[in-house]
């Protein structure tokens, strides 16, 4: 395949896995590995059993110059399912079945191939083909819509003369297709290089005594996958960071603070190197008034009443001393999500904020999945429906580099008229 425009080889020394699944369309992944191959990169094939009735696995062995794998327990000695996703750059599964999409979405593990991508962490790129009525099942639709968000890249069929002499949208998509969609997940986005944020998370602790604190849910996982991603697009990161249980992210600035003075402080002294600042911490509103130097008596605790005084408000201060940087506030609410949200973007003078509620099933405080609505200045509202907190980071970091840039490309200076 000729590719318009192509400077050479853009696949170089790329571990590729090809997953090819039992469809009609099977033949073309051998035309595919083909392609993937003069690309430059290394690849190797997983068939499922329903694949092998379709081309055998000779034709792929022979031409990807590896033995091509089937099985969980054939040679599992070398537990093929673990060590060939921890070597692959990306994994393409070229044409999925309905059945094959089904498996991942549910997180089935009765293959090879489906077992790998349990364990897989690299980009995952999946074409499907099938039957037109196939495709516009409801169920395959909502495996379709789970698998995208998240994360996983669906190149959809195209529409043409299917295997079953009707025409309907379900051909595999076309090579070039395919290509492009793993060339791009391998050169990810650096939208953010040049910028420098700062990103607040977890939650704080306000002492009682030298034992005991106020603090609340936050786990930090949301702020983390924030500054992890970031990071990845290119951005210089410092995480202002509450104690929590989480590894360091790789590649950013730690700062590890306790309570909500020191947050404040951390953050103030950083606001004017920053070009974004994202607040995802769950800030104390309240602090004990008179913490104790000494830990305190149980007897004297009995009716004892625990003065509590208002910590700094620090998205507002923030807020006030800010410069030309892009604030994002978060709002975690358990009722009147949008209109608790809209008056706190007002104001805190934020331009965008995240408000999410935190009783929805599976989202919030501790859980790896969350859902959002962000709202900007102008009232553009954008839904962002149960994804993982990492897939959300990304989207919330899409629409805060949209709002720099229009901001950019307001404060540019205005093109000189007339002269002549
Ligand atoms: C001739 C023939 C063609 C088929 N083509 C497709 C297809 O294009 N897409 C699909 O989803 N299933 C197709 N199937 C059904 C799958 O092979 C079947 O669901 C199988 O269980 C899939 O297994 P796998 O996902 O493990 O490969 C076809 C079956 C036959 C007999």
């Amino acid at each position: 395949m000729e590719i318009s425009g192509s400077t050479g080889p853009t696949l170089i020394g790329k571990r590729i896995v090809l997953g090819v699944t039992g469809s009609i369309a099977a033949y073309k992944a051998v035309l595919l590995l083909r392609t993937l191959l003069r690309e430059g990169a290394v690849v190797h094939v997983v068939m499922t059993q329903s694949a092998t009735k379709f081309v055998t696995p000779l034709t792929f062995e022979v031409l990807s110059g590896h033995p091509v794998s089937t099985e969980v327990f054939e040679a599992h000695q070398e537990m093929k399912h673990l060590s060939l996703p921890e070597q692959a750059d990306a994994i393409v599964i070229a044409p999925a079945t309905a059945n094959c999409l089904a498996k991942i979405a549910l997180g089935l593990g009765d293959d090879l191939l489906s077992t790998m991508l349990l364990t897989a962490q690299c980009p995952l790129i999946v074409a499907p083909a099938m039957d037109g009525g196939m495709w516009t099942h409801p169920t395959v639709t909502e495996h379709v819509r789970t698998l995208r968000a998240r994360g996983t890249v669906v190149v959809d069929p195209e529409e043409g003369p299917l295997a079953s002499g009707r025409i309907g949208h379900g051909r595999l998509a076309e090579e070039s297709r395919i290509l492009e969609a793993l060339q791009t997940a391998l050169s990810p986005l650096r939208d953010w290089q040049g910028h420098r944020i700062l990103v607040s998370a977890g939650p704080t602790q306000e002492p009682i005594d030298p034992v005991r604190f106020i603090s609340n849910r936050s786990s930090g996982k949301m702020g983390y996958a924030l500054a992890e991603a970031a990071q990845a697009r290119g951005a210089q990161v410092v995480l202002v960071t509450g104690p929590t249980a989480l590894p360091l992210p790789k590649g950013v600035e730690v700062v590890s603070v306790a309570t909500a003075e020191e947050m404040t402080q951390a953050l103030s002294m950083r606001l004017a190197w920053s070009s974004a600042v994202i607040m995802a911490a769950a800030v104390a509103d309240f602090r004990p008034k008179y913490p104790a130097s000494q830990k305190m008596k149980k007897q004297a605790q009995i009716d004892q009443t625990l003065d509590l005084e208002r910590t700094t408000d620090i998205l507002a201060s923030l807020s006030a001393q800010r410069t030309t940087q892009l604030i994002v506030g978060f709002a975690a609410e358990t009722c009147d999500l949008i209109a608790h949200a809209k008056d706190k973007l007002t104001a805190k003078g934020l331009d965008l904020i995240v408000a999410n509620d935190v009783t929805t099933e599976g989202a919030g405080f501790g859980s790896e999945q969350n859902a959002a609505t962000l709202i900007d200045r102008e009232g553009a509202i954008t839904e962002l429906p149960l994804m993982p907190k990492r897939a959300l980071a990304d989207a919330i970091l899409n629409r805060a580099h949209e709002l720099l840039r229009t901001r950019e490309s307001q404060q540019a200076p205005k093109p000189v008229v007339g002269g002549r």
